[in-house]
């Protein structure tokens, strides 16, 4: 056979999503299914998601998910080369019920099971839909992570800047909280922001002239909190918040981005043009990305974004990290731990709050 390929399960936090992701002898990858379910009705009205309830949520529908996607991708069990599924990190409940899944269905079929990082799997998401030289830099922004890592080759990645406190998403999603804009907050905050005044409030930029590409966004979101204190909820104010946050967030993106596109140039010594990434949840944000693109007419980058449903969480990207991973024949026992904390860089120092 000639063909691999791979079924991906995702269940980290709140989508449960099941993908075939194929590779032929040529290289030619081709997403054959990827069914995604979130799970936002379930916690819309908490404002945030309950773990225990995620889990349920997963648990629940993993078995419809996984056939939805095998007769989409027009695939038989046997025709698998392996099992891959997030194992971390995330929220420790759903990674159980992926992983468990992935397990029992790799040791059915005889096949491979394949841990995946989730970190891993928004990395190279990038790659499902376009060809791109090593190494490039990444900027990860999801609802739990934020961070510039250097992706030097496949499983090799160096962090060079985080998040000290609240992820990028996270700061999303509390602002549109204080807003009233419902869950997830990111799209929220996007759709209002359209009709808002970006210039109506100063927010702060924590960390703005550090000379490193760390962020805080956590003073960003208690800024938000005082005004609304002192006003009156309107749509105005709430699409002119939008607006200004996000106007404010883009600048830190971008002065950041310099910052680690010097230290990329510093690492790499060869004057070539800089591939950017940009994944995870908040790389869906529209404005965001054509604020990030503005730096290629004044620096040497080019910018690449996976398309709007390959930046949240699917199964192809953990799928896809599966083909590789199965390449090099890098599969794990079946009494792999699923793990909730996995830094990408192993040598990375855990940032946040206490150090
Ligand atoms: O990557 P992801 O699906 O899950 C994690 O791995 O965390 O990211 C989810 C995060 C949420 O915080 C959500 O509000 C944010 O991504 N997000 C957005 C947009 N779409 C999703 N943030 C800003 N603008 C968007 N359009
Ligand atoms: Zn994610």
């Amino acid at each position: 056979m000639n063909k691999i390929r791979i079924l991906g399960i995702e269940t980290s936090c709140d989508e449960t999503s099941v993908s075939v992701v194929e590779k032929s002898n040529n290289g030619k990858i081709k997403i054959l299914s990827n069914i995604v379910r979130s799970q936002l009705d379930v916690h819309k009205d908490f404002g945030g998601v309950v773990p225990e309830l995620a889990a349920r949520a997963h648990s629940e529908i993993i078995d419809k998910i996984c056939s939805f996607a095998m007769k989409k991708a027009k695939v038989k069990f046997h025709d698998l080369n392996a099992i891959a599924a997030t194992a971390g990190p995330g929220l420790l409940g759903g990674l159980i019920v992926g992983t468990i899944f992935a397990k029992t269905l790799a040791s059915a079929l005889k096949v491979p099971f394949i841990a995946v990082n989730h970190l891993e799997g928004h990395a190279l998401s990038v790659q499902l839909e376009n060809q791109i030289a090593y190494p490039y830099l990444l900027l990860l922004v999801s609802g739990g992570h934020t961070e510039f890592t250097v992706v030097k080759k496949f499983n090799n990645y160096k962090r060079i800047g985080t998040t000290l406190d609240d992820a990028l998403g996270e700061a999303f999603d509390k602002t549109a909280r204080l807003l009233n804009l419902g869950y997830p907050g990111g799209p929220q905050i996007e759709k209002c922001a359209l009709s808002g005044n970006p210039d109506k409030y100063q927010f702060p930029m924590p960390l703005i002239y550090e000379k490193n590409c760390d962020f805080s966004f956590s003073g960003l979101k208690s800024s938000v909190a005082q005004l609304v204190l002192n006003k009156k909820i309107t749509k105005k104010f709430k699409c002119d918040v939008s607006a200004s946050f996000q106007k404010t967030i883009s600048e830190i993106l971008i002065k950041k981005t310099q910052r680690a596109l010097d230290i990329f140039n510093e690492m790499n010594k060869k004057k070539s043009t800089v591939n950017i990434v940009v994944a995870g949840g908040v790389a869906a944000n529209k404005y965001l990305r054509s604020s990030l693109m503005t730096m290629e007419k004044t620096s040497n980058v080019k910018f690449f974004f996976p398309s709007l449903q390959l930046c949240t969480d699917n199964g192809a990207m953990i799928a896809y990290a599966g083909i590789e991973r199965y390449e090099k024949n890098l599969f794990n026992k079946l009494n792999f731990k699923p793990k909730p904390r996995w830094p990408l860089d192993k040598k990375a120092v855990f940032m946040k709050g206490k150090r």
